[in-house]
């Protein structure tokens, strides 16, 4: 009871409320009590700093020194709307595997940071109805441009942050990273930084070509900045074209595109310099050639798209590289199944039934990167 006129107290001292409001409240006791406490749940939401523990979510740091010395890699997956996170926990939970879910500056744009983080949230109790008692899942930001938007991912639930500062000049990418670590780790947040440039065309991630990571700058990097993780650039690139036909070969039996192979010595050098330091790789989409097939089958129009061959991927997730960022194929198992339906049933109005095979065809996808790409599988502490 004195909870309750504290809060009619509070609701009607504050200065955005009409009279209409305040004289409504002593007519309608009950409705106004729900209208208070919505009110004061909102507020709630958001002042309060939500630890991501209390959300079943873990960091990255035990997952990470495991799976370097494991020899295998995290899958990183990104995720934009429901049918994606729900293939990618139904395939984590069959495989045993930890996972990292991505949410991009895109996915923030298009579906909204914070419904993100509810379902994310939702996940965790998603993949314990599925049956794992004990899930390993992070959430986390992909390619954070400023101290802001990591604080504010921090702040509202995220297990871990990238801080994105590789356009910059080397002192000022060091200072933001710095920057954010020290906000991130009083929060046991994790955080990766990036030292070099990815090349690639997507919606938000965007530079015309790439730079490789100078094996020499990396001490310095780690030593100054305290990052858990660096993302590294070793010729992979992001989105659906990689490479152009002029830097590939082609392959005389199949007359595919054969991409250039990755910088194992630059990898080697970084390894060197940090022994058993966590390594991430991102643009590590191997552009299905049989999803682009079907796409391109059935209206599409993607001309030469290439990606990183899965055997150069294996060998990496062998290495120190312990997260390996896969978006892109994602994409493409979805858009290939949705062709495929609305070419084969162009009656079919209800999205469950493009979606659904979309979704199936997506988790197939996440199943084969864990097993047979990232070594992830029966990797759970405890299923
Ligand atoms: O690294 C980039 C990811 O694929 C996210 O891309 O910003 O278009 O969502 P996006
Ligand atoms: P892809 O475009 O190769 O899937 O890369 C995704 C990525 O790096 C997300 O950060
Ligand atoms: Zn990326």
């Amino acid at each position: 009871m004195a909870d309750s006129l504290w809060l009619i107290a509070r609701f009607t001292q504050s200065s955005g409320f009409t009279p209409w409001v305040k004289r409504a409240i002593s007519f309608r006791p009950l409705a106004i009590g729900q209208t208070i406490k919505r009110f004061n749940n909102q507020q709630f939401n958001n002042n309060k700093m939500i630890s991501y523990k209390e959300l079943g979510l873990v960091n990255t740091r035990k997952m990470f020194a495991k799976a370097v010395d494991g020899g295998y890699a995290i899958p990183a997956f990104n995720f934009n709307n429901m049918e994606q996170l729900q293939a990618i926990i139904m395939a984590a939970v069959e495989t045993k595997s930890p996972v990292i879910l991505q949410v991009s500056k895109g996915a923030r744009n298009y579906a909204n940071q914070t419904l993100l983080r509810y379902m994310a949230q939702g996940a965790v109790e998603y993949a314990k109805e599925l049956g794992c008692a004990h899930p390993e899942i992070v959430l986390h930001l992909d390619h954070g441009d400023s101290f802001e938007t990591c604080k504010s991912c921090i702040d509202m639930g995220f297990s871990s942050v990238m801080i994105d500062g590789s356009a910059l000049p080397y002192d000022e990418n060091v200072a933001l990273t710095k920057k954010v670590v020290d906000y991130a780790h009083q929060y046991d947040v994790t955080v990766e930084g990036e030292l070099g440039v990815l090349a690639g065309v997507e919606d938000e991630v965007s530079a015309a070509e790439s730079h490789y990571t100078k094996p020499e700058e990396v001490i310095d990097f780690v030593t100054k900045t305290g990052v858990d993780s660096l993302a590294i650039s070793i010729g992979t690139s992001h989105g659906a074209y990689k490479f152009t036909p002029e830097q590939c070969t082609v392959d005389p039996a199949t007359g595919r595109l054969v991409p250039p192979p990755l910088a194992f010595d630059v990898l080697e050098a970084i390894e060197k310099k940090l022994p058993g330091f966590p390594i991430v790789l991102h643009g590590s989409s191997s552009v299905p050639q049989d999803e682009v097939d079907t796409i391109n089958k059935y209206g599409g129009a993607l001309k030469a798209a290439v990606g990183i061959p899965e055997e150069q991927l294996r060998k990496a997730a062998k290495s120190a590289v312990c997260k390996i960022n896969i978006d892109s194929d994602s994409r493409l198992a979805m858009t290939a199944a949705i062709r495929k339906t609305f070419a084969e049933k162009p009656a079919e109005f209800d999205p469950r039934k493009y979606l659904g095979p979309a979704r199936d065809n997506m988790k197939k996808l996440y199943v084969h990167k864990i097993i047979n790409v990232l070594g992830s599988n029966d990797k759970l502490e405890e299923a």
